[in-house]
């Protein structure tokens, strides 16, 4: 009897260090949280590959129930009012301050884009509701927050098309008109995958003949902005971070465009680059584009290309070539693409395998004559802005939040 709970006892305890135990840095702030956020995570990620090992459910299909553990239904208080709409097809949840004697002044509008590897996530996460209300209620302005359709099921371009398509109905006059905003303040935004479609349309609205929208400010926190060079310092040297490890990160890539596993191993080892997509590679190098210091020890080698044969055995389909496709690889364009853009707000963490996609964008934006305001945290991780929510919300979430609307504040 004792021996058995004492047998019982080590296996909870080697469980418990196994799923708390990561090599968070020092640095990181209220690290036993993040422990514990991380636990779960990889708790989720290991029912979800066992279940579809098994044959049960999809991995994506399992890990989703990170997202419905957060959801809530958004409704209106005192303060903002909130509906959900359809712009173009599309689900919507809009958010517009409550104010006592309306003006006449027109009012600044965020388009927000939820993150979640084109996978996961919703309007209807409680840290984006809150988000959404705070920046309602601090700048007076309209937020707009797009359910853009989901990878596997909407595999690329339809999630990136879905907020295309929601940016210029709220364009319309009228659809200005029956918000009162001001068509000359509308910012697009997003954390993570959000902040990818985010520069994604960005670009995409300059490019377009004749297209009439002009966004005010993109401002993008985290952001993913290319498939080709999934092995720079940052995914190097995070790869074992807690909330998004590089493995998972691959996943979202691969997910993102095709369920055919090969695009997933071709990424994991590098060497999914065609000779068409390594043309492209010079906008990704990041020992032209990274400020020294943040090349850390490591030293540039371009991603290998796999040639013909090698890639049709590697099975990758057409839609696996998608990936050098700028409307996924925004920082995937020439110079001149960039010019013109609106100006950047760019949140980068120092843990955080993405934190070379957004420095690569900063330096690439500035070098084209685009207004940048670059904010590195060098003790933030991935993900950091959805933490706002007890048990599990952290100070460097309130200290990010805050810069970020402060910037909106002067700049939208
Ligand atoms: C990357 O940039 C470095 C330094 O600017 C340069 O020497 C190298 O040739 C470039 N490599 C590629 C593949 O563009
Ligand atoms: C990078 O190159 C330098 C100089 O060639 C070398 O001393 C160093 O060991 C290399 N670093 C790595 C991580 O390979």
């Amino acid at each position: 009897m004792r021996l058995g709970s004492i047998v019982l006892f080590v296996a909870f305890c080697s469980f418990t260090a196994y799923y708390i135990y990561e090599p968070i840095p020092e640095d990181i702030e209220e690290r036993w949280k993040l422990m514990l956020a991380n636990s779960f995570f990889r708790a989720v990620s290991h029912l979800a590959d066992l279940c579809e090992l098994l044959g049960l459910k999809d991995y994506m299909g399992v890990m989703y129930v990170i997202t419905l553990a957060e959801k809530v239904v958004p409704v209106s208080d005192e303060h903002v009012k909130v509906t959900e709409e359809t712009f173009d097809g599309v689900d919507v949840v809009l958010y517009q301050p409550i104010v006592q004697e309306a003006g006449p002044n027109l009012r600044r509008a965020v388009i927000y884009l939820h993150g979640g590897g084109w996978c996961l996530g919703s309007p209807r996460m409680s840290p984006y509701d809150l988000l959404a209300r705070k920046i309602v209620t601090e700048l007076d302005a309209v937020v707009l927050s797009v359910d853009y359709r989901l990878a596997p099921p909407h595999h690329f371009p339809i999630p990136y098309e879905d907020v295309y398509r929601v940016v210029k109905h709220f364009f319309r006059k009228e659809v200005l008109a029956l918000y009162s905003v001001d068509p000359g303040r509308v910012a697009v935004s997003g954390d993570s995958a959000g902040g990818n479609l985010a520069a994604a349309v960005s670009q995409q609205l300059r490019k377009e003949p004749g297209q009439q929208i002009k966004l005010k400010a993109q401002a993008l926190i985290y952001p993913v902005l290319q498939a080709l060079d999934l092995y720079t310092p940052s995914y190097q040297q995070n790869q074992n971070m807690p909330i998004l490890p590089r493995t998972l990160m691959v996943r979202f890539w691969s997910e993102y465009f095709t369920t055919d596993k090969a695009l997933f191993r071709a990424m994991m080892a590098n060497t999914h680059n065609s000779p068409e997509s390594s043309i492209l590679l010079k906008f990704v190098n990041w020992s032209a584009f990274l400020p020294e210091t943040y090349h850390k020890k490591y030293n540039y080698s371009a991603p290998a290309i796999s040639r013909g044969a090698e890639g049709e055995a590697a099975g990758m389909d057409e839609s696996s070539r998608s990936f050098a496709d700028p409307r996924a690889s925004p920082l995937l364009v020439p110079d001149a693409d960039l010019r013109f853009l609106p100006k950047a707000y760019i949140l980068t963490c120092e843990y955080d395998v993405l934190r070379d996609d957004g420095i690569m964008y900063a330096t690439r934006l500035r070098a084209a004559g685009v207004e940048v305001t670059h904010e590195h945290y060098t003790s933030g991780f991935h993900g950091a802005v959805m933490f706002t929510v007890w048990p599990t919300d952290f100070l460097i979430a309130r200290r990010m939040i805050s810069n970020y609307i402060k910037w909106l504040m002067e700049n939208l």
